[in-house]
């Protein structure tokens, strides 16, 4: 089998061929077995080694896969982009719809990822492949508005084939249901900024209480509680860990995120920013109903220059970075933190048998300081408190490709199911 020299191949037909030529196989040999009188006849005459095709075909899959970073790459030009407008998707957020804001440059929205060694390992999306992949599945987004932004722009590159219809069973709207009708496809936002039990300021408290309580080992069960039956869950969260938080486990105070009071240890964003996802994981490693795809999309940055959110600071570029721009910072800590989190959750849930998966888009958004809708979010002259959003992503823009990176994804996990078919088949 000729499996290493692309990470394009058409495994799926691939890996059919060799499921129908075992079941012949299978078919066959009894049927042939009687007119050998030699009952051993089948193991002198040496038929195909089976364990050889699966580990030809496993290595296959495994090199294709493991020597392809497909997240390490530079944006390069799409003339044909944008997929979807204004005018042909409704899903656009108000404050993300940047062409109606009077955005003046198209430019930002035609680049498509290109990884290193394996270019065309992350091809543009295609929603009908997606649509056939998804027959029959439900599909989470558990996080913030970004998290909403990144599901928004999915349901937009689908409008190319389909509108889903609302099947929403609370009247919440952050806690909605879409559900595509021919494919009995349905996606599910999930409000959990925090991923975390959180309590929200209480604005009639003086300032110095103004702040969040983060219960740090205990996962929102506004998602935990639906999570058994999806299919997929792409979990994400980042920038409401900036806000001052006072952090409890055990139900007892232990430190606080730029809290100002005289008597709390501040332990800084990064101590709770880690605490949340390794509950946020547990919650899913110790659920005994889900048997999905967990997707941890890692942190998207935001990009002001200039000064903070509240202090000025913008976002005015209109093309990519290089690829060798060093990350700020706290991008980098946030996304070394994920990281460390998600490789001691795999840990665990490859010896209890549930799937993780990264979607590790960081870097590719971190290159994409020009996909903000900057003051471009709101009508000119309105009274908002972030002014210039270099926090969200345009739509249409770079947020799109992100469901590149996931339909890929998506493909290598079929890849693998059908794999595992095979090797169950042939044992
Ligand atoms: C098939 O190949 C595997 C791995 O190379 C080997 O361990 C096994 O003995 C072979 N089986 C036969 C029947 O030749
Ligand atoms: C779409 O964008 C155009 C500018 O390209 C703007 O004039 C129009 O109002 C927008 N329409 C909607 C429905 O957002
Ligand atoms: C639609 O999919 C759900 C699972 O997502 C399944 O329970 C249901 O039976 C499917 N309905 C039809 C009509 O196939
Ligand atoms: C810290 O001090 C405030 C004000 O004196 C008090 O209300 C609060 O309970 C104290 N917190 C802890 C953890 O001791
Ligand atoms: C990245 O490379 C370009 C072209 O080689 C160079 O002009 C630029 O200064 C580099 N940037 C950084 C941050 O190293
Ligand atoms: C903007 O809104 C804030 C609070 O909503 C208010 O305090 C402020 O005066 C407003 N500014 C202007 C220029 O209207």
């Amino acid at each position: 089998m000729e499996l290493l020299h692309s990470a394009t191949f058409p495994s799926k037909q691939k890996l059919l061929i060799v499921v129908t030529i075992s079941i012949s196989l299978f078919t066959i040999i009894p049927l042939l077995y009687p007119f050998f009188e030699d009952p051993n006849f089948f193991l002198k005459q040496q038929p195909p080694n089976q364990t050889n095709t699966i580990l030809k075909l496993q290595n296959g899959l495994v090199t294709t896969h493991e020597s392809c970073d497909i997240f390490s790459g530079q944006w390069v030009p799409n003339p044909e982009a944008p997929y979807y407008t204004n005018t042909t998707c409704w899903a656009i957020h108000e404050h993300q719809n940047c062409m109606k804001f009077g955005r003046p440059d198209m430019d930002f929205m035609q680049w498509k990822w290109r990884p290193d060694g394996c270019e065309d390992a992350v091809p543009v999306f295609d929603p009908l492949r997606f649509l056939e992949m998804m027959r029959g599945k439900t599909m989470a987004f558990v996080g913030d508005s970004v998290s909403r932004n990144h599901m928004q722009s999915l349901i937009c590159l689908l409008s190319q084939v389909e509108y889903p219809v609302d099947a929403s069973v609370k009247a919440d709207d952050y806690f909605k249901r879409w559900t595509y009708e021919t494919y009995n496809f349905t996606i599910a936002p999930f409000w959990t900024p925090h991923l975390v039990k959180s309590t929200e300021p209480d604005p009639t408290q003086p300032r110095h209480t103004d702040l969040f309580n983060l219960y740090l080992d205990e996962a929102d069960e506004s998602w935990t509680a639906e999570i058994g039956v999806f299919d997929y869950v792409i979990i994400s969260s980042g920038h409401w860990h900036f806000r001052p938080s006072v952090y409890y486990e055990n139900r007892k105070i232990t430190g606080c995120h730029y809290c100002q009071l005289p008597n709390i240890t501040d332990l800084t964003m990064v101590y709770g920013y880690r605490k949340a996802f390794r509950t946020a994981f547990k919650a899913i490693l110790d659920s005994d109903s889900f048997n999905g795809v967990m997707y941890l999309r890692t942190f998207a940055p935001s990009h002001f220059e200039g000064g903070l959110w509240n202090e000025g600071g913008d976002c005015l570029r209109k093309q990519p970075y290089q690829s060798n721009e060093t990350q700020d910072e706290m991008t980098m800590k946030l996304h070394k933190i994920q990281l460390e989190e998600f490789w001691r959750a795999e840990e665990e849930a490859k010896k209890k048998g549930k799937r993780l998966r990264l979607l590790d888009t960081t870097q590719a958004m971190w290159l994409r300081p020009d996909g903000h809708p900057s003051r471009y979010g709101h009508p000119l002259e309105a009274n908002v408190t972030l002014y210039n959003d270099c926090v969200h992503w345009c739509l249409p823009g770079p947020i799109d490709n992100l469901n590149d990176f996931l339909l890929a994804m998506l493909k290598r996990e079929e890849d693998e199911g059908l794999l595992a078919q095979v090797r169950k088949m042939l044992s």
